[in-house]
């Protein structure tokens, strides 16, 4: 009986191919799953044909969603100058997409967090926040029409590092200890040991949550723009804000995203004549920028990862 390296569970005798990634990322029970309603209520604003009163029903029947919706659709990033005091209300006022910005965001708030000394979870939620407010901004200043899931493109885009630190901990090890030892980048890394990337198993995991397709295609072609095929522009403002947000916050510096740059194609498809244009627009926006930020981070879409 061959029972080689059992211990070591995902050695590379496991054969760790792409689609066995892919498969266990989208079938590992405990996976950071969307609460059922969450889920359930995600698919209905997918629909076109779903009313707000029906959509108000299925968050009514989850109490503790129901009290979440109405504090974030409180808060001042949403703006509106009233109370919201019932969730149909919520729905009304606030307009499908945000709906299902904010579900998403709750949802992240009680996953994907978990930090050691290969992943920093602080710098983490920085990077995807900032990165969401640069390109959410971003889009509506260019006058896209893709702002509702700009935010959650911005916000989910590497995700996929996340689960490779906590559900592929052997392979993460050895992607962070081959990045910090040789001249390889953290994606030639992850290519080296896994024959594939962190923006595609955030992708595999956005199929598995069912979000639309051009959201999973922001998530898998985040570095990798001129790949895009289904909404190059939402792919496009997610490469760029990545990019960007060093550029705002400094906090926000991830060791899996160093020495990424600008993607010409990217910004082609922005119709921007080059990165300089981007630079000044982040310089002469920083304020506005920095207000969405602190916004975010206040009303708790995040989680508190102390080091
Ligand atoms: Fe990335
Ligand atoms: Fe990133």
């Amino acid at each position: 009986m061959q029972r080689e390296n059992q211990e070591h569970g995902n050695r590379s005798s496991d054969n760790l191919t792409p689609d066995k990634i892919r498969e266990r990322v989208q079938t590992i029970i405990q996976l950071p799953a969307l609460p059922t309603v969450a889920l359930e209520v995600i698919q209905m604003v997918d629909n076109q044909r779903t009313s707000a009163s029906s959509l108000g029903k299925m968050i009514s029947s989850d109490q503790a969603l129901t009290a979440k919706v109405l504090k974030i659709a409180n808060s001042p990033f949403y703006g509106f100058p009233k109370k919201i005091s019932t969730v149909d209300f919520a729905i009304v006022i606030l307009g499908f997409d945000a709906l299902k910005e904010i579900l998403i965001s709750i949802s992240l708030v009680s996953s994907l967090q978990k930090q050691s000394d290969l992943f920093d979870g602080k710098a983490f939620w920085d990077h995807a926040i900032v990165t969401g407010v640069i390109a959410r901004r971003l889009a509506r200043d260019l006058g896209y029409r893709v702002s509702g899931e700009v935010f959650v493109g911005g916000l989910l885009h590497d995700m996929g590092v996340s689960i490779l630190h906590r559900y592929f901990p052997n392979e993460f090890k050895r992607i962070v200890e081959i990045s910090r030892e040789s001249e390889l980048t953290f994606l030639e890394a992850e290519e080296s040991v896994l024959q594939t990337t962190h923006a595609h198993v955030g992708g595999w995991l956005a199929e598995r949550w069912n979000l639309p397709d051009h959201l999973a295609e922001a998530i898998t072609q985040h570095h990798t723009p001129g790949a895009a095929r289904k909404n190059k522009e939402l792919v496009a403002l997610v490469h760029c804000a990545d990019v960007l947000s060093t550029r705002i916050n400094s906090n926000s510096c991830v060791e899996f995203d160093k020495g990424v740059s600008l993607d010409p194609i990217a910004l082609s498809h922005l119709n921007l004549e080059g990165a300089g244009a981007l630079h000044e627009y982040v310089d002469s926006n920083r304020t506005v920028i920095e207000e969405d930020i602190d916004l975010i981070m206040a009303m708790g879409h995040v989680p508190r990862v102390s080091k």
